[in-house]
């Protein structure tokens, strides 16, 4: 019996020891056919990968997805869509009704811990940029009402489309056309506690910019520093990405700016030869998440553990462009597209 107890404390031990130090996660697009059930997706994350992967994010606040992932001792992130966000925005009575459907039932008796809820996608820069702060505020009044806001945080998702300046990384600054609703936004999320969610591809800026940026520093390969930024020295690009928004978001609010997440990044297997390729996919992938675990910071930002979201669980053959859809580490069988978890 003793032994037993301790080979069970000891495996206890080891699982929560995966969770504490790999904060990498997977973001579930949902933009496919043919994707295993939500039910079976959360047995597989919990029992097959046994939280390899402790933490999810999704794209919107499907009651059936949060239903197969109530009983699941992972971490999930929701979002309210960009569709929700003007109805939400206006009325403190819907943001109420969000929360009440999305996060009251199963909250209190299951095991899921809710990370995140994102308000808006990438809604800056656009028509409904305005209103992200506003419907931030009515969801955050909604958790204070419901007792949750000390354990869920409330953010949005932005992509360095908001940013002005980003290179070298410490001139990052938000674009002139959106910076008065970037302080708020930055402003309100230091005041409530919670970080900024950035959705980072070094894959696109590479394929931007291909004689600027170098396949190997945007793979996680060089070997010397490539960019040297006064104190830090870059030998990745997803870090010096990652590090514009910091020092962006430090001249908003100083004290080292925001904590940020990495709520997206990826690399697509198909449709931009020679840049897209399973081997260009699954470097990215490994290195990426060798970094997050044996280094876990960024070079501006040492006080905080990273926390990042690969994109994507599947492929989603409904999304219009072929690079957009290719995205995916698992198959539809939920074996791996090419091995980064073991
Ligand atoms: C920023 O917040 C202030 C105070 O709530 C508000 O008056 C202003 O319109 C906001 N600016 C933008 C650009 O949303």
């Amino acid at each position: 019996m003793k032994g037993v107890l301790a080979v069970w404390i000891i495996a206890t031990a080891f699982q929560y020891s995966i969770a504490a130090y790999a904060d990498l996660g997977i973001t579930y697009g949902t933009n496919g056919d043919n994707f295993p059930s939500p039910v079976r997706v959360s047995e597989f994350l919990e029992k097959d990968m046994k939280h390899k992967i402790p933490i999810v994010r999704f794209l919107n606040a499907d009651v059936e997805i949060l239903q197969a992932f109530s009983d699941t001792n992972l971490g999930v992130t929701i979002s309210v869509t960009n569709a929700e966000i003007p109805t939400v925005a206006t009325s403190q009575e819907a943001a109420n009704a969000w929360v009440h459907d999305h996060i009251t039932p199963f909250a209190a008796n299951s095991r899921v811990r809710f990370r995140y809820i994102t308000v808006g996608i990438e809604a800056i820069p656009g028509d409904l940029a305005p209103l992200v702060t506003p419907a931030m505020t009515n969801i955050y009044q909604a958790l204070i009402l419901v007792k949750s806001k000390d354990f869920i945080k409330v953010t949005t998702v932005v992509s360095p489309t908001v940013l002005g300046q980003s290179y070298p990384p410490s001139t990052g600054q938000f674009e002139q056309s959106v910076s008065g609703v970037m302080d708020n936004v930055t402003r309100f999320l230091q005041n409530i506690g919670s970080p900024l969610l950035l959705n980072i591809y070094p894959y696109y800026a590479l394929v931007n910019e291909p004689d600027k940026i170098s396949m190997q520093y945007a793979l996680f390969q060089s070997k010397e520093p490539v960019v040297i930024d006064g104190e830090y020295k870059y030998y990745n690009l997803f870090d010096a990405m990652v590090d514009a928004f910091v020092a962006a978001t430090e001249k908003v609010v100083g004290n080292g700016g925001l904590r940020v997440v990495v709520s997206e990044t990826g690399w697509p297997t198909k449709g931009n030869e020679p840049y897209t390729n399973v081997k260009n996919a699954q470097i990215y992938n490994s290195n990426l998440r060798h970094h997050v675990i044996t280094v876990g910071r960024t070079p501006r930002q040492g006080d905080y553990k990273m926390e990042v979201y690969i994109y994507s669980m599947f492929n989603e053959d409904k999304k219009p462009d072929p690079v957009g859809a290719s995205f995916g580490t698992f198959n539809d069988d939920l074996t791996e597209v090419y091995p980064i978890w073991h």
